[in-house]
């Protein structure tokens, strides 16, 4: 990092207007990993989540839900929204509810300094509104309904008709930023990733921004503005804002929250999925802008989770709690499979098949072998006691070779967001040990007294690499490290594994001979097609 600040990464915050699914939970974890490897590295961090209360999907959801909306997302928040942070074991700093004071209070101030800054007007507004994406739509947004549609213009996101508004509201002057967010991206070519995301953004600025209301008067379950409390603050301009309000914006001068402000602003990475990039990386930055605040270093947009080729959702009925897949696989193995499997930034699609048969070939019988194997050869040749690695011959050489590698690849992977890379890096190491293992033959080894030198080399070797690997996963897969961990003595002999720095993986030898190891539960035991 350039500077002193901390590394502070958003997820987006999630409507209350159902239960979580995959979709929302892929977002979480990828924030969640890339944070927790940035705590491996020794960074100051903050990593946030949260929910979007407001608007008219939420409203509308508790009424047909027959109870007020406050109740309604107290509810679901209590009971779904909260539990669905241990269930994917995510370990954020905050967690913000955009019905909370802190943000009503800020979210009034930040409209305030907006208005008083001459980028806010009243005027009568027209047109098109698709409550599934709570926004108003430009024409080249609709495409023409077709069968129990015909004759109507489809949000394409939603595939339902979309609503015709006539409020009177207030503007946002979004306009007068077209030239400065052109100006800005051209000098971050970094700041919207991935590129076909930065190209849309830049294409879609350059062909015209026109003003935006920022206020609704037929909506009665938002945040009133100060100045005509009559009308609510549109959602997404109450939503966008908990990325600051959380962080401490408008806090009191030198209360704890405005300190944080100071050390965490301007997020390093608002993570979204590609559906709402426009209000990232367009209206967003430019809202900050009209405050005079420091945009997001970088939105990052990644892909949907697809079910027969299209946005799983709630409302298609396709979505699948992420309760489904962990009660059976475990939460580590979801994390791994789901920033595995999809290339960060593409469309994935899901299937039961293909996460089964990756956690039997690369959790089960890759990783998870090689550890029950390693620590249970230490068990029966050697007492459990880690033997020394002295005389260390060209076959270790090259794994030595290969873990500075891994570490490398997956340090700038990790931190460029390009999960699959960071965790195929290691997978490319763990395949290494495997084959070294076959090769090296510690049973033969074991046979002859004359060679017992060559197999306290082969086993130390093995425990060592299995250290390294714990400390590589454990951002991805914290629960099954944490085993391992105290399996290679590393917890007894290094401490704790959050404490391990990316930079000293590689260093060889950090377990001193004698340390005590054991063979625990398995790492990923096998799951039965069946179940
Ligand atoms: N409330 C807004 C975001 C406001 S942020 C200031 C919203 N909420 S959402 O619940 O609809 O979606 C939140 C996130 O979940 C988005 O990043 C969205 O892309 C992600 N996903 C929802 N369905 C998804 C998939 N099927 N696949 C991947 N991500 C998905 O938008």
């Amino acid at each position: 990092m350039a500077d002193s600040k901390a590394f502070y990464l958003t997820t987006p915050i999630y409507y209350v207007n159902d239960a979580p699914h995959i979709g929302h939970a892929y977002t979480t974890t990828a924030g969640d990993v890339a944070t927790r490897w940035r705590r491996q590295r020794g960074e100051d961090v903050w990593f946030l989540t949260g929910v979007d209360e407001h608007g008219t999907k939420v409203e509308r959801a508790a009424e047909a839900g027959g109870v007020t909306p406050q109740e309604w997302v107290d509810r679901l928040v209590e009971d779904a929204w909260l539990p669905v942070l241990g269930t994917v074991d995510a370990a954020n700093d905050d967690f913000i509810r955009t019905t909370e004071p802190r943000h009503k209070e800020r979210v009034q101030h930040f409209w305030e300094a907006v208005r008083d800054n001459g980028y806010v007007y009243s005027a009568p507004y027209e047109g098109p509104y698709c409550v599934g994406c709570e926004e108003f739509k430009l024409p080249g947004d609709l495409v023409p309904g077709e069968g129990e549609f015909a004759g109507q213009q489809l949000c394409p996101v939603h595939g339902r008709p979309v609503e015709q508004l006539q409020e009177e509201n207030w503007f946002f002057r979004l306009s007068a930023f077209q030239d400065r967010l052109l100006a800005h991206y051209e000098a971050h070519p970094e700041a919207v990733q991935p590129r076909s995301a930065y190209n849309e953004v830049v294409s879609f600025i350059r062909q015209g921004l026109v003003d935006i209301s920022m206020s609704r008067s037929s909506v009665g379950w938002g945040i009133p503005l100060t100045w005509d409390p009559g009308q609510v603050i549109y959602v997404w301009f109450d939503a966008l804002l908990n990325y600051a309000t959380a962080a401490g914006y408008g806090a009191e001068p030198g209360s704890a929250d405005a300190e944080r402000f100071e050390r965490i602003w301007p997020p390093d990475v608002n993570l979204v999925g590609k559906d709402i990039l426009r209000f990232h990386a367009v209206y967003w930055p430019a809202m900050l802008m009209a405050a005079e605040l420091e945009p997001p270093r970088k939105v990052f947009a990644h892909g949907w989770l697809l079910v027969g080729g299209e946005k799983m959702s709630k409302s298609k009925l396709t979505g699948i709690a992420p309760a489904q897949i962990i009660d059976t696989f475990g939460s580590d193995a979801f994390r791994y499979y789901f920033l595995r499997a999809i290339q960060f930034g593409q469309d994935g699609s899901f299937s039961w098949e293909d996460m089964h048969a990756r956690y039997t070939a690369e959790l089960a019988n890759g990783l998870g072998n090689l550890a029950s194997r390693g620590t249970a050869m230490v068990a029966r040749y050697r007492d459990g006691e880690l033997p020394a690695g002295h005389d260390l011959n060209e076959p270790e050489q090259a794994i030595i070779t290969a873990l500075g590698r891994a570490v490398e690849v997956a340090d700038r992977a990790f931190c460029d967001l390009d999960f699959s890379t960071g965790i195929v890096a290691v997978k490319e190491f763990i395949d290494a040990v495997n084959l070294y293992v076959t090769e090296q033959e510690p049973w033969v080894l074991a046979k002859d007294e004359s060679l017992s030198g060559r197999l306290d080399v082969v086993l130390n070797t093995i425990i060592e690499s299995l250290r390294a690997i714990a400390v590589l996963y454990n951002p991805v897969m914290p629960k099954a490290m944490s085993s391992l961990w105290e399996q290679t003595g590393g917890q007894a002999v290094l401490g704790p594994l959050m404490e391990q720095r990316v930079a000293d993986v590689a260093r060889w030898g950090q377990l001193a001979p004698g340390t005590r190891v054991t063979k625990g539960d398995a790492l990923f035991p096998r799951i039965d097609e069946a179940s």
